[in-house]
């Protein structure tokens, strides 16, 4: 979602004149993008600040804009002496007229929901993996999560302005379109689901590769499971966190669904689709987190067999409800519960990846390096064209290495 905003606001910045540079240094506008759902996000923010502070030169304009900027508010200003804004996710469209008057030390951070969609100018060009979202917000009170606080209530996207942004993409050489939101496959405008996006989507010739992130496990339909039996275009690789294995802990999280339901969902997942793969994210550490209860979730790692993991130790928030929960867990256990669970998902990633030693995967050019259809990252000896079909030569807990054999 941020390199997604972080694009969009790079893109109206360049129509306004401005080009990219690398070095703070030599930047008249510096535009921090910021995540807050962890404190170590928080942090590294104002530390960074410090150090762009000292680093950029007299008059430049600096300030921030996203997650960080809507939990701080006034108080990055009393922190970062000389900020000159600060735009919260749902502002970012303000940056011109904040830029009009620099010294105002604007604060936006005002939940206005979707408008900032409108008003941003057009992307003017797409890379070949076109983030496209269909959501802000969340309606889910996670008892550890910021998000609801700083990102507001969950609304849908348009259908016919998501499907006109996805038809501009593939114009512009997009060749996979990664559906977004905080719950994706709760997208609802007037009746038409991410399903119906799916399928429009998938007409386009030019369109290639379809896929969604991050859907919340209880509102796996199955009309959605359904098309990932019927739509080829839509890989086989399903990012589907259950946070915990421990129904008591999920529980006290506020998620309410129950264990054998999410083993359910991925049964039938697999069934639709022979030989998807899924990956999840996990916390661990949340308060009340007894041994038992982490040896759950890591029953549930092994279980599942995730290709890979998103894991974190939990971190307590302002404006949630765990921040006040008793029996916070010391940090030395969340940390030798994080390198239990690492390992495990780590033996299965690298269990995976030799699996696909001597296969052949069709794979997208992402930076420098290839993506299969399950995400990993394959490195090549040199770079052909933009889609091509690799021979899988080696592989390891981190990445692949393989041959092109052609372009597609
Ligand atoms: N502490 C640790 N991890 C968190 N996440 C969300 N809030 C917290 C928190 N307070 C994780 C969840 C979520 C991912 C985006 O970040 O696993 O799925
Ligand atoms: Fe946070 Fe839960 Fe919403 Fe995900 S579903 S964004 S974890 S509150």
């Amino acid at each position: 979602m941020n390199v997604y905003d972080g694009r969009r606001v790079e893109s109206m910045l360049e129509g306004m004149g401005y080009a990219r540079t690398d070095d703070a240094a030599d930047a008249d506008v510096i535009v921090l993008n910021t995540c807050a759902v962890r404190a170590k996000a928080t942090d590294k923010v104002f530390s960074e600040l410090g150090r762009i502070r000292k680093k950029k030169k007299p008059g430049a304009i600096f300030g921030i804009m996203g997650c960080v900027a809507r939990e701080a508010g006034a108080d990055a200003f009393r922190k970062i002496p000389g900020l000159n804004f600060a735009l919260g996710p749902q502002q970012y469209h303000k940056l011109s007229l904040v830029l009009e008057n620099p010294d105002a030390r604007s604060l936006c951070v005002d939940l206005s929901g979707l408008e900032k969609f409108d008003e941003l100018p057009k992307m003017a060009s797409s890379e070949l993996i076109a983030y496209m979202p269909v959501q802000e917000g969340c309606d889910h009170c996670c008892a550890y999560c910021i998000v609801p606080y700083v990102r507001g209530p969950e609304l849908s996207r348009p259908f016919d302005a998501v499907m006109d942004d996805v038809r501009r993409a593939a114009d512009m050489g997009a060749i996979e379109i990664c559906f977004l939101g905080q719950n994706v496959n709760e997208y609802d405008n007037k009746g038409r689901r991410l399903s119906d996006l799916i399928i429009e989507t998938a007409k386009m010739g030019a369109v290639k590769r379809i896929r969604y992130t991050s859907s919340y496990p209880a509102e796996m339909k199955d009309e959605l499971i359904a098309l990932h039996a019927a739509e080829p275009k839509l890989l086989p690789f399903l990012n589907l966190p259950i946070q915990s294995g421990s129904p008591d802990v999920l529980r006290r999280m506020n998620r309410p669904y129950k264990v054998e339901d999410y083993y359910d969902i991925v049964a039938r997942l697999r069934a639709a689709r022979p030989g998807i793969q899924i990956s999840s994210d996990f916390i661990v550490g949340f308060p009340g987190e007894t041994d038992e209860d982490f040896e759950r979730t890591c029953k549930v790692a092994k279980d599942i067999g995730y290709i890979n993991s998103y894991t974190f130790k939990y971190s307590k928030r302002p404006h949630t409800s765990a921040a006040m929960m008793p029996d916070q867990v010391p940090e030395k256990i969340k940390s030798e519960r994080l390198k239990i669970l690492d390992d495990i998902v780590g033996e299965n990633t690298r269990a995976f990846n030799e699996s696909c030693i001597g296969k052949t995967l069709d794979c997208l050019l992402d930076g420098k390096n290839y993506r299969t259809p399950f995400m990993q990252q394959v490195v090549v000896g040199e770079r052909g064209a933009d889609y091509v079909r690799i021979k899988i030569t080696d592989g390891n807990k981190c990445s692949l290495r393989g041959k092109i054999c052609e372009s597609i």
